[in-house]
């Protein structure tokens, strides 16, 4: 089922911010799609909005085609799993699963059925005979999520899940919870403050900062296309390189100074980006974009070696530039020494411009 947020507003009395501010966003029919954003920025509530625990204050909520705004959350076909799953301490597995189906006064065979079917697809069908105290943290998390499941939900509503497992764990279940989406095709709504949960498990990104959204992209646009800075600096781990620059003409090619190295601006960009006068901007580049090169390469800022951290099959070099400090990942077989002098190039195409007064990217394509 495809949902319409329109307009989307939520102010809580008690609050002087506004928690959901004007979210507009179409979720496409069998999308997974996430919601990430720092805490306080609103996920939840749009959340909820879309389950029906809470009334919006502004704009409507559609579910297919049908306005569900004022909708009682029983009459939305939604299952919403939340981070801290509860479960009836004294049931089974079984009486666990079944429980939302008795609440529907099904029979007994299609309860059976459709517990079993989901237990299946989860995972538990072993355990279904258990006490819920005799599973273990991720077997309980798969138990709450064939809960959910197990109405047949058109929407399935997930607010940070996975956030009290532990990381190994975590890994697992992003996994499990993909393969749940591409063999049920339900539309999922995944919500997470962290950014490579929302990498890996997203068709697409929503990114939210003070109840509004930021960007709406695959993962592949949202890290390499950002919107803007808020959304450059929030996804990616090491983060985007980031400095103060001035665009100004050099010559016969429009550069950004960084305080007296002169970096060539992208070709692609230099008729948009006119600077008669110049104009205060942040230049960032992620640690990717930088390679080492020798010192005879013309396009080249000389720095030198401070901190090496090992990423495993890539490492992680900083480099100092006068004031300037940069984070560069490389190949761990790249030799590099600590104290070294070395000279940095900047790859062109990834090389991000954004407005010093309002973050906005001066260099997105979308
Ligand atoms: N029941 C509530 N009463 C008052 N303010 C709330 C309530 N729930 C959330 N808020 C506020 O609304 C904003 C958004 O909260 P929330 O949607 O929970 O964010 P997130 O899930 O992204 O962490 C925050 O500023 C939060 O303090
Ligand atoms: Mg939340």
């Amino acid at each position: 089922m495809k949902v319409v947020l329109q307009d989307l507003v939520k102010k809580y009395p008690a609050s002087d911010s506004i928690a959901v501010n004007h979210v507009d966003l179409t979720i496409a029919d069998s999308e997974l799609i996430v919601f990430l954003g720092p805490s306080g920025c609103g996920k939840t509530t749009t959340m909820r909005m879309i389950a029906g625990l809470e009334t919006p204050d502004g704009g409507k909520i559609f579910i297919g085609e049908r306005d569900v705004t004022y909708v009682a959350p029983k009459d939305r076909r939604v299952a919403m799993v939340f981070q801290n799953f509860s479960m009836y301490p004294s049931m089974t597995v079984y009486e666990n699963i079944a429980f939302p189906l008795q609440a529907l006064k099904r029979s007994k065979a299609e309860i059976d059925q459709l517990v079993r079917e989901a237990a299946e697809l989860v995972g538990v069908s072993a355990l279904l005979k258990r006490g819920v105290r005799q599973v273990s943290g991720g077997e309980a998390q798969r138990v709450s999520l064939a809960r959910a499941m197990v109405r047949r939900p058109e929407v399935f509503l997930m607010d940070e899940p996975l956030s009290s497992l532990d990381a190994k764990l975590r890994v697992q279940m992003r996994t499990e919870i993909k393969r749940l989406h591409q063999e049920t095709r339900s539309t999922m709504v995944f919500v997470t403050h962290d950014q490579e949960e929302a990498m890996t498990l997203g068709d697409r990104i929503v990114v939210m900062s003070q109840g509004k959204v930021q960007q709406v992209g695959t993962p592949h646009e949202v890290f390499f296309d950002p919107y803007n800075l808020f959304v450059a600096t929030f996804v990616g781990t090491p983060g985007m390189n980031l400095f103060d620059g001035v665009i100004q003409q050099s010559g016969d090619t429009l550069c950004v100074d960084l305080q007296g190295y002169m970096q060539p601006i992208p070709e692609r960009f230099r008729a948009t980006l006119n600077a008669k006068t110049p104009t205060p901007v942040k230049w960032g580049i992620r640690p990717e974009g930088i390679r080492f090169v020798d010192a005879t390469d013309p396009n080249s800022l000389a720095g030198q070696i401070e901190i090496i951290e090992s990423l495993g099959s890539r490492q992680l070099v900083f480099v100092r530039s006068g004031d300037k400090l940069f984070s560069v990942i490389v190949d761990s077989l790249h030799p590099v020494r600590q104290g070294e002098n070395c000279h940095l190039h900047f790859d062109e195409t990834r090389i991000h411009l954004f407005e010093a007064q309002n973050g906005r990217s001066l260099t997105q394509r979308g």
